[in-house]
């Protein structure tokens, strides 16, 4: 089973959004099962799952102490992805989570506020010595912000191809606990997911055959 992380120190970067359209963007691929889990306090993805009627992906409750525990145990019952959700801060408590991480994604608004809180965020990564990427999230179209953010993450890190535009069915899709690849399946904002989840797979895919 392969972990993934969506860590940002920024509230409202767009890690629970992705947590969940990444994981049944992995289900819908025929590449799960996929398992979900949510370790911010504030439990908005237990709540998007709780609303769901399809029960995959499937949601695993968990407390931080017994994390790497139970990922052993979703292992060994088959799942082939993790996908955790973490709060937006930077504490000993996330590091603990970023580090049972196969591979870490920092969503990232195209700001400028949220563009200079990204060096502690990939600090942890690299403390961990854990693979990450970032996604540029609720991109405005053809703005010049969001080629000046790829340019700017790129000098931290790698950065998904795919960007992840603001559009309101990111949001309006996960009320009643769907994403917007059960709402449309063909349209642009699920093809954006679609895409970015094939890039943590190969990113996945390439950092687990250089160790
Ligand atoms: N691509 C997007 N387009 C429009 N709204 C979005 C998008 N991604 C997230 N949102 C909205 O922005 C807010 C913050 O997203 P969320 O995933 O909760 O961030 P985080 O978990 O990092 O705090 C939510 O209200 C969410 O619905
Ligand atoms: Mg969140």
């Amino acid at each position: 089973m392969k972990t993934i992380v969506l860590a940002s120190q920024k509230g409202g970067a767009g890690k629970t959004t992705l947590a969940a359209h990444l994981a049944v963007a992995a289900e819908l691929a025929g590449e799960g099962p996929c398992v979900l889990m949510d370790t911010d306090p504030q439990g908005s993805l237990a709540a998007w799952w709780n609303g769901r009627t399809d029960e995959n992906p499937k949601f695993a409750p968990v407390t931080l102490k017994e994390l790497p525990e139970k990922l052993e145990l979703l292992d060994a019952a088959g799942f082939a992805y993790a996908f955790i959700d973490t709060p937006p801060a930077i504490t000993e408590s996330i590091r603990s989570v970023v580090a049972q991480a196969d591979f870490v994604l920092i969503p990232t608004r195209p700001s400028p506020h949220d563009l200079r809180a990204v060096g502690q965020t990939v600090e942890m990564a690299v403390t961990a010595h854990r693979p990450f990427a970032f996604a540029v999230t609720q991109a405005k179209t053809n703005s010049r912000l969001t080629v000046q953010a790829m340019a700017a993450l790129s000098e931290h890190g790698v950065v998904a191809s795919a960007i992840i535009h603001d559009r309101v069915d990111f949001a309006a899709s996960m009320i009643d606990g769907r994403t917007v690849l059960e709402v449309d399946q063909k349209g642009r904002s699920a093809g954006e997911v679609t895409q970015l989840w094939q890039f943590v797979k190969a990113r996945i895919k390439e950092s687990t055959k250089a160790r």
